[in-house]
């Protein structure tokens, strides 16, 4: 389905054309007056300069050729602005069609199109932090809304699981039970299918050997050598590490599982690893790589640079392999297997320079088509009421399950306040404590540092996630008083409250194209935020259930139940939904 604001773009670029005018310059917004006018265009102002004569002469000539059939009335006001109305008629068709046809006729964009979003990022048997629950967050969103638009997408986790983190895990299990058979290099026989270590051991761990070698070199120099000889191939700390993936990822996926976060692949920077020997050798032999200090580089700057861009390492001095490689060498990975149009990355934005060598070395040596596009969507900071990146209580380490703990137990107590049914308490509570936290993030603009304020964030008014959810519970519950309402169509305006959430419905389509188009989930809340204030707004002005005429009411339950299912399908869109009472 067209989009309102293009069928009215459409007919002011007709008339511009028809009176004379360049086409173009008859753009329709969404005025910036709502006081004087629901749309609005501002070409003849531009005209003007172009076509030397007063704008107001040219709005009045443009008017003249005005197929004015959709609107209620079109005011020309001094200078030369041209104020748009809707006329009943076609606001109420365009609704009703809206509500009739799948996800309200949004335009699939994406139709015929592959994206792979990576996000998430979490690195194995390394606590997560704050980081990663933005990325899991935003990206999740950012899947959804292509896959909403028609996208073929693909989300891959890819997990951190190839590092030095490995490396120190082998040493510091070595140092404490040597005996085992990983560590014997004459050892032939088949493994232990049970792991040497817990989940709260690898957590205890980790934080133990990364500690440990920043003050002993000697064992630094052992965990740079374990993770150099897993990664070549080691049968017993290879053994090692299937362990920690199995404890690990079991571990993550509930993690994410609470966020309700989905990831369709489970690949991490290790299944890159097979790539790297070809894709070397191909770089080298495409002369795209030079020798520097021993390493192999690909140099990305380019003339216009106004900062410097280092070269991208492709390999290390002593041949191995960093970050930059294995993110090349997914990039071959994903290209071979889902041939994608675009790969979108979400991570911190302090990993832009990052992204931006890799990019480019992946253009120059032709790793991707030239028309995929490569994208960083980098995120800010989540700070604590400090200003300070956020920690929790205890001033540790965040740990997601605690903070969600916290945010619940903020939220616990006002359910139960509001004396839901005791089966429901804890199912309710998950609901609204995600929204609150969802929410909370993804109305910054991703690339904004923000301040996490668990009691703002879950307060049930204001511009909150818990509040959009009450919005929709309120909905649900005068729909449930009224019975069937399915089949009811959409019907002309009622009064001035009624027209205004008309307006806000009829833009839906067009804040999910922009907020694509933007990488912007943070367009989504301030249009569910709109949303649900006109919801509410119709909701206290006008009396529903109680309307005594009941062709009336047909039309204002028609227009709450539309509100509600372009409110719920945002929502999910962010990445939560709504329970059934609050
Ligand atoms: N594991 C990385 C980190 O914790 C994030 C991975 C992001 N994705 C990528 N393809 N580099 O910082």
């Amino acid at each position: 389905m067209k989009k309102i604001i293009d069928i009215l773009t459409d007919k002011m670029q007709q008339a511009f054309a028809d009176a004379g005018y360049d086409a173009r310059l008859g753009v329709v917004t969404v005025s910036d007056r709502p006081d004087l006018c629901e749309y609005q265009c501002n070409g003849a102002l531009a005209a003007a300069k172009q076509y030397k004569c007063a704008p107001i002469v040219i709005a009045k000539a443009v008017l003249e050729k005005l197929d004015a059939s959709v609107f209620s009335s079109v005011d020309i006001v001094m200078p030369g602005f041209i104020n748009l109305k809707l006329s009943d008629g076609f606001l109420t068709e365009y609704l009703e069609k809206m509500r009739t046809t799948p996800d309200f006729g949004v335009e699939k964009t994406g139709d015929g199109k592959t994206v792979v979003v990576d996000y998430g990022g979490a690195n194995v048997a390394k606590p997560l932090h704050i980081g990663h629950l933005r990325a899991a967050i935003i990206g999740e969103s950012l899947k959804r809304l292509y896959r909403f638009l028609g996208y073929n997408a693909i989300g891959d986790v890819h997990l951190g699981d190839w590092g030095l983190q490995m490396g120190l895990i082998i040493t510091a299990l070595k140092e404490r039970q040597p005996e085992l058979c990983y560590f014997d290099p004459d050892y032939t026989g088949e493994y232990p299918a049970d792991p040497p270590f817990t989940l709260s051991d690898l957590e205890e761990i980790y934080p133990y050997a990364s500690g440990k070698a920043k003050q002993d070199d000697d064992f630094a120099a052992q965990a740079h050598a374990a993770t150099f000889e897993l990664q070549k191939g080691r049968r017993g700390y290879r053994a090692i590490w299937e362990h920690i993936m199995r404890v690990s990822v079991t571990d993550l996926k509930k993690n994410y599982d609470d966020l309700d976060v989905h990831f369709e692949q489970w690949l991490g920077e290790s299944d890159a690893d097979k790539y790297i020997p070809d894709m070397v050798e191909e770089i080298k032999a495409k002369g795209m790589a030079v020798l520097s200090d021993g390493a192999w580089v690909i140099p990305v700057a380019e003339e216009t640079d106004k900062k410097e861009i280092p070269p991208c390492i492709l390999l290390k001095s002593d041949g191995s392999a960093i970050y930059a490689t294995t993110d090349l060498a997914t990039i071959v990975q994903r290209m071979r297997d889902w041939n994608p149009d675009k790969i979108l990355y979400v991570t911190d934005k302090r990993q832009s320079l990052h992204f931006e060598q890799v990019f480019r070395a992946a253009r120059k040596c032709a790793l991707v088509r030239p028309d995929t596009a490569l994208e960083h969507v980098g995120f800010g900071t989540m700070n604590g009421e400090d200003g300070k990146p956020f920690k929790t209580r205890e001033g540790g380490v965040m740990r997601l399950a605690h903070l969600i703990a916290e945010i619940k137990d903020v939220v616990r107590g006002k359910v139960i306040e509001n004396q839901i049914a005791e089966d429901k308490v804890e199912s309710t509570t998950a609901k609204i404590a995600l929204a609150a936290l969802k929410y909370g993030d993804l109305s910054n603009s991703p690339a904004k540092d923000y301040i996490f304020d668990i009691d703002r964030f879950s307060a049930f008014e204001g511009n909150t996630g818990p509040y959009i959810l009450y919005t929709i519970v309120r909905i649900k519950s005068i729909l449930r008083k009224y019975g069937a309402y399915e089949h009811l169509p959409i019907q002309n305006a009622a009064n001035d409250y009624a027209r205004d959430l008309m307006l806000s419905i009829g833009r839906f389509s067009s804040c999910a194209e922009f907020a694509l188009t933007s990488s912007a989930p943070n367009l989504i809340c301030a249009y569910v935020y709109e949303l649900a204030g006109a919801a509410n707004k119709f909701y206290h002005e006008t009396k529903i259930l109680s309307e005594p005429d009941s062709a009336l009411k047909e039309g204002y339950i028609a227009l709450i139940a539309l509100a509600k299912r372009v409110l719920e399908t945002s929502i999910s869109l962010l990445g939560f939904d709504a329970p059934e009472e609050m």
